[in-house]
């Protein structure tokens, strides 16, 4: 997704925004930009492509001047193209923006604005801010006065930040994250804390309908109306700052390879919100889990946990809205994000909100969106996932549900060094599945098997095959197979069956037969070897429940090392972004 920087202050920004830009590169873009105020006047460079290559083309980071803004693209209205990277300065060059979001009445102020003269250059809807801006700018001779002119204007959610020809800086933030910095006498203004933790941990989480004005060394926060808002200082937590890849080649093996920690430390922070969710699931009338993506597969799980509990139901967050029931009043929205800031994950709990259900977050970020926005939140505690596949934040999902299953069921839970040092027995044996993934290197497309819990298991490896290794990836229940797709078995077909040793097992070895018998190629994901198999990937002998945590790390590997073996780059997925901050 875009991510928007902005610096005011006594040293040079330019170097300071290339630096912040690539700590937020995780979030996904196509295009990368910068401009500076230098005293006089605003200049602009940018281009596609990522970060350290626009900078070599561009000398991003020698531009003069101590107040800047910068940008990534992620292409929405437009090609990805030099023209509809950011900044985009205004017609007269005198107002440059940068913009995160979508602006949906664009085509009626760009229409009227071509009426009165004005030149686009753009075919992005972010252009129109800027030439709005310019015209009340030239009109009212202010910067916080145009500012405030322009905001009442646009129509949809969005988050941008101008630079004025007088050296004044200016955000307006509506529905799409935005967090200022402040150290003294400078000021930062980020898409996320990643952008300037840096420099401070000082940092003010700007509130929906709020505009900030930077001029001369001070600030002013007020609404749409101008009048000024309360804001608070939070201390962000350091532990931001040390998103580095150590020793590892890419940030997704760093974060596969963390989770014998981050499991057991999944909620830990937070038990009491646990437990009191719990109860109130079990005597609400409905509970509604919902995520999307590598989150939603995970309501997927939290609904077969809570079923013998509660009346539940697991919802894709984008669906929410076109379900054909009500939420009744006094039920349970479960809502789980890594990042807290997806779009459909807010518009859903949004839409609960409404209804008078109870919002307990499932979360990453403690400080984000959905965070703020619930009655309860929970946290994942799993630090930093930079890769832009889930993979840390997925088993802490599913350790918080276990942790939530056992509270209703009165169950002592799980035994969770054991889940740890079995996790640790797979990550010791990732030669043999890189081994494996070496054969996948000319698979175009691969099915992915699984009975009960392995099912959501089957649905999550399948995504991380696609968005990792680019390979068209197909989860499905394990006794689907005879209903139509085993007309698609044959000598070139590539099956994972996912087929631990509890009540699945005997059926899925079945269809495993099945799918042999047509000469598809079989890669087994087992505690049990079988002649069966033509590939097979060892999970240790453990507890029926601890399984799909098990299954899935090991197909998170093969996926990462097919990726590897495509030549593909694992943590930025071509046309991914981390934080899916539009609709
Ligand atoms: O931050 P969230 O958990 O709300 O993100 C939801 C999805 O966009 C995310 O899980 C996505 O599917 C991942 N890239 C999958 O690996």
């Amino acid at each position: 997704m875009c991510s928007i920087i902005g610096y005011h202050g006594a040293k040079d920004a330019a170097p300071i925004l290339v630096r912040g830009l690539k700590r937020m590169e995780y979030r996904g873009y196509d295009s990368v930009g910068v401009a500076t105020h230098d005293g006089g006047s605003i200049q602009v460079r940018r281009g596609t492509g990522r970060v350290n290559e626009v900078n070599q083309r561009a000398g991003l980071d020698s531009l003069s001047g101590r107040t800047g803004i910068g940008h990534t693209r992620w292409a929405t209205h437009g090609k990805v193209t030099d023209a509809n990277a950011h900044p985009h300065p205004s017609d007269s060059g005198e107002v440059a923006i940068v913009h995160n979001g979508v602006i949906d009445n664009f085509g009626e102020i760009k229409a009227e604005l071509q009426g009165e003269g004005y030149g686009f250059k753009s075919e992005t809807d972010s252009e129109v801010i800027a030439n709005l801006l310019q015209k009340h700018y030239q009109s009212l001779g202010d910067a916080k006065a145009a500012v405030l002119k322009t905001a009442s204007r646009l129509k949809g959610h969005y988050s941008f930040v101008a630079m004025f020809a007088g050296g004044q800086l200016a955000a307006v933030k509506h529905h799409r994250p935005l967090v200022m910095g402040l150290r003294g006498t400078e000021f930062f203004l980020s898409s996320d804390v990643l952008g300037f933790v840096e420099h401070t941990d000082d940092a003010v989480y700007i509130e929906n309908g709020s505009v900030v004005i930077f001029d001369a060394g001070k600030f002013e926060i007020t609404d749409f109306e101008g009048t000024p808002v309360r804001y608070d200082i939070t201390k962000v937590s350091k532990e931001f700052g040390d998103a580095y890849k150590g020793d590892y080649a890419h940030f997704t093996l760093k974060e596969i390879c963390e989770q014998p920690d981050t499991i057991p430390r999944a909620g830990a922070r937070t038990c009491d919100a646990i437990k009191d969710t719990a109860a109130r699931m079990a005597r609400a009338g409905s509970t509604y889990v919902t995520g999307s993506g590598t989150s939603y597969n995970s309501a997927l799980i939290a609904k077969q946990l809570f079923a013998r509990h509660a009346k539940v139901e697991a919802v894709i967050a984008s669906e929410l809205r076109f379900a054909p029931y009500r939420m009744e009043e006094g039920s349970v929205l479960v809502a789980i994000s890594q990042s807290g800031e997806s779009a459909d994950v807010l518009d859903a709990v949004g839409i609960a909100k409404k209804s008078g259900c109870h919002i307990v977050a499932i979360v990453n970020i403690m400080t984000s969106t959905l965070a703020r926005e619930a009655d309860v939140t929970i946290g994942m505690n799993c630090g930093p996932e930079i890769g832009v596949a889930a993979t840390k934040s997925f088993t802490s999902q599913l350790a918080i549900l276990h942790r939530m299953a056992a509270e209703m069921g009165g169950e002592s839970g799980m035994d969770w060094e054991g889940v740890s040092a079995s996790v640790g027995g797979i990550l010791d044996g990732r030669a043999g599945i890189e081994e494996i993934a070496g054969r996948l290197g000319g698979i175009s497309d691969i099915y992915v098997l699984g009975r009960g819990m392995h099912h959501p298991i089957a649905m999550e490896a399948s995504l991380k095959l696609k968005e990792l290794a680019y390979i068209h990836a197909e989860g499905m229940a394990g006794g689907e197979l005879k209903h139509g797709p085993l007309a698609l078995m044959d000598e070139d077909a590539f099956v994972i069956v996912i087929n631990p040793t509890d009540s699945t097992h005997p059926d899925t070895l079945t269809t495993a037969r099945e799918i042999r018998a047509r000469g598809a190629k079989i890669i087994g994901v087992s505690d049990s070897a079988s002649d069966v198999y033509d590939y097979y990937i060892r999970v240790p002998k453990a507890p029926d429940a601890q399984y799909p945590m098990l299954e899935i790390i090991a197909l998170q590997l093969l996926s990462y090392y097919a990726a590897l073996e495509k030549e593909t780059d694992p943590d930025h997925p071509r046309n991914l972004a981390k934080s899916v901050t539009v609709k």
